[in-house]
């Protein structure tokens, strides 16, 4: 039984879909047969998410630092990307979802970006969720970058301040993440979000993405509903 208090819901999800790989391995086949069965996941979660509720759902799915794995699995990655938006746009259409993306996404090569650019600008006027997808991205860069632009901008000390440079983040129009979802047993980070997440609740399992369920996005939810948060306060 998933029973989610409706008046308690995360605005704002953010996922690290981790597993595709091992997922593949156990059933000895290639690393790209599990980022193909994490597009259904991705599938379901973002279905799931709509029905439920949610407002914001940012989804990790491609790190800066995943640029450095072999030339094949990124070429399919990036494959896989092209495909699964031209396939997707429908589903976003009809279940009213706004396409966004954050991260360097000058880095992706031509095809991928041209498609991503297609969809977010075709999605741009749905209302009932924003689906983000992280790409190319870390938290890193994505801090440096807003201090260069704040540099560039010629903001005076005195207006730097959290929210002032929150508005140079990728992230400027949407809340942070009340609850951030690791999958597959890795408790990190991953340079996922680092400034946004400074109070976000963390919900870790073991399940591996191809294998993540809509179900699944609700037990972690309800693990949410069940935590108290403090923000360093004492009640
Ligand atoms: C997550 O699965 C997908 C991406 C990082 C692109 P992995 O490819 O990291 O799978 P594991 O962690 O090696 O099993
Ligand atoms: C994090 O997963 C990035 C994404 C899910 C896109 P990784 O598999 O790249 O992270 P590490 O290597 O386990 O830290
Ligand atoms: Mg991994």
């Amino acid at each position: 039984m998933y029973l989610i208090d409706k008046h308690n819901l995360p605005k704002h999800i953010a996922i690290t879909m981790d597993g595709n790989g091992r997922w593949a391995k156990t059933k000895g086949k290639l690393r790209i047969f599990g980022h193909e069965n994490g597009v259904k996941a991705v599938r379901d979660t973002v279905e799931g998410a709509v029905e439920i509720g949610i407002k914001y759902l940012t989804l990790y799915a491609f790190s800066t630092e995943n640029w450095s794995r072999p030339k094949n699995e990124v070429n399919a990655l990036m494959a896989l990307l092209v495909n699964a938006i031209h396939k997707e746009t429908k589903t976003l259409m009809d279940n009213n979802i706004k396409l966004d993306a954050i991260g360097d996404i000058t880095k992706l090569p031509q095809k991928p970006q041209k498609k991503l650019l297609e969809a977010i600008e075709k999605t741009k006027n749905n209302s009932k969720m924003n689906l983000i997808l992280a790409l190319s991205y870390s938290g890193r860069w994505e801090i440096l970058n807003a201090t260069k632009k704040i540099i560039k901008n010629n903001l005076s000390e005195s207006e730097i301040n959290e929210r002032t440079f929150q508005q140079y983040l990728s992230t400027k129009d949407v809340p942070d993440p009340e609850l951030l979802i690791r999958t597959s047993g890795e408790y990190r980070i991953s340079n996922f979000l680092l400034w946004q997440i400074a109070y976000s609740e963390l919900y870790f399992t073991d399940t591996l993405w191809p294998d993540f369920r809509r179900t699944d996005l609700k037990e972690a939810i309800k693990e949410y509903q069940s935590r108290e948060r403090r923000f360093g306060n004492t009640n």
